[in-house]
């Protein structure tokens, strides 16, 4: 994501330059577009952002089920994890061991719903850092 973000100002820069004088504006809304375009769903991937009500739902999930190990606010933890370090690329990571479970953590897969995982996954990626 990083990399897309720094590349964005050099391209809108590119496109303002001197050599793109000559396209007509609604080439230049084509190629702004087209940037969004690929930037937006790389943002989503990589983990935010997410709707407030998205966050709001797993952190309801998450005192009720993953605070008595996790920490309330993912602070003082019982476990030797500190959820708010997860790192967000590694979403398919996560939602790995939260629904199988991972050594003494639990498996969540028959108690959540897809939606209530994506939820979790929210909380902790977005959660406590707002
Ligand atoms: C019974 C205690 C317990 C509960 C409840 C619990 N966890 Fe865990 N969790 C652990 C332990 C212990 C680990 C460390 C596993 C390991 O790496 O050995 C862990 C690790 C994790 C990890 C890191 C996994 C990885 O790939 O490194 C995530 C993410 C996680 N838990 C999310 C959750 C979520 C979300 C919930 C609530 C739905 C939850 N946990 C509830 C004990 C718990």
């Amino acid at each position: 994501m990083r990399f897309l973000l720094s590349f964005t100002p050099i391209i809108v820069r590119a496109v303002l330059h001197k050599e793109f004088v000559g396209l007509r504006s609604d080439k230049l809304l084509a190629v702004s577009v087209a940037v969004a375009a690929l930037t937006v769903p790389v943002l989503a991937q990589m983990g935010g952002p997410f709707p407030d009500e998205q966050v709001r739902k797993g952190a309801a999930i998450y005192s009720q089920n993953c605070a008595p190990c996790h920490g309330p606010r993912m602070m003082d933890s019982q476990v030797p994890v500190d959820l708010r370090k997860f790192p967000p690329a590694e979403k398919s990571r996560f939602l790995a061991s939260v629904v199988k479970g991972k050594n003494q953590m639990p498996p969540w897969g028959d108690l959540f719903k897809a939606d209530e995982i994506e939820a979790l996954w929210a909380y902790v990626i977005a959660g406590e850092k707002r």
